[in-house]
C-alpha cells in the first residue's frame, strides 16, 4: 500500500472513530423532557428562554458548551449558588440529555439596526 493510501485510510478511520464517539455521546431529547420540566424550566424556561433575571438563555446553545458548563457546576470548578445545587443531582446521562434538549431548540437572530 502506498504512503498516500495509508494516510487516507488512517484519516478515514480517525474520522469514523470521532463520529462514533460523538454519536455515543449524543443525548436523548425525549428523555430530557421530564428533567427540564422538574429541574430547569422554572429558571431557564421549557424553551430555553430564561424566565429568571440572571439565568442564561439556553436555547440553541452549543451542546459541547452546555455539557462542559454542567460538569463544571457539578464538580465545583464553576460556582453559582443555584446552579451548583441543581447540577449536583445530575448524572452524566442527564447532562448529555439536557444539553441535547437545549441545543436542539432552533433559534434565529436579528441584528440590531445600526
Ligand atoms: C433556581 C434557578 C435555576 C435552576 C432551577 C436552574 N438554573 Fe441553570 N442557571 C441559573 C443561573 C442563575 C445561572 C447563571 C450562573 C452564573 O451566573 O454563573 C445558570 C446557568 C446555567 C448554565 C450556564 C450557562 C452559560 O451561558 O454559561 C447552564 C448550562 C445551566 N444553567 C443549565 C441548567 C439546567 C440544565 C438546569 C436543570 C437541570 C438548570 N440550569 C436549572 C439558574 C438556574
Amino acid at each position: 500500500m502506498s504512503n498516500e493510501k495509508r494516510l487516507v485510510r488512517h484519516l478515514l478511520l480517525a474520522t469514523l472513530a470521532t463520529f462514533e464517539l460523538q454519536s455515543a455521546l449524543a443525548g436523548d431529547v425525549a428523555a430530557a423532557r421530564t428533567k427540564v420540566q422538574t429541574l430547569c424550566q422554572v429558571c431557564h424556561g421549557f424553551d430555553g428562554v430564561a424566565v429568571l433575571p440572571g439565568a442564561a438563555n439556553l436555547s440553541g446553545q452549543q451542546r459541547e458548551y452546555l455539557v462542559t458548563q454542567l460538569r463544571a457546576f457539578r464538580s465545583g470548578s464553576r460556582v453559582e449558588a443555584q446552579m451548583s445545587v441543581v447540577a449536583k443531582t445530575l448524572s452524566d446521562v442527564d447532562i448529555e440529555n439536557l444539553a441535547e434538549w437545549y441545543a436542539a431548540i432552533k433559534v434565529s437572530v436579528e441584528m440590531p439596526k445600526e
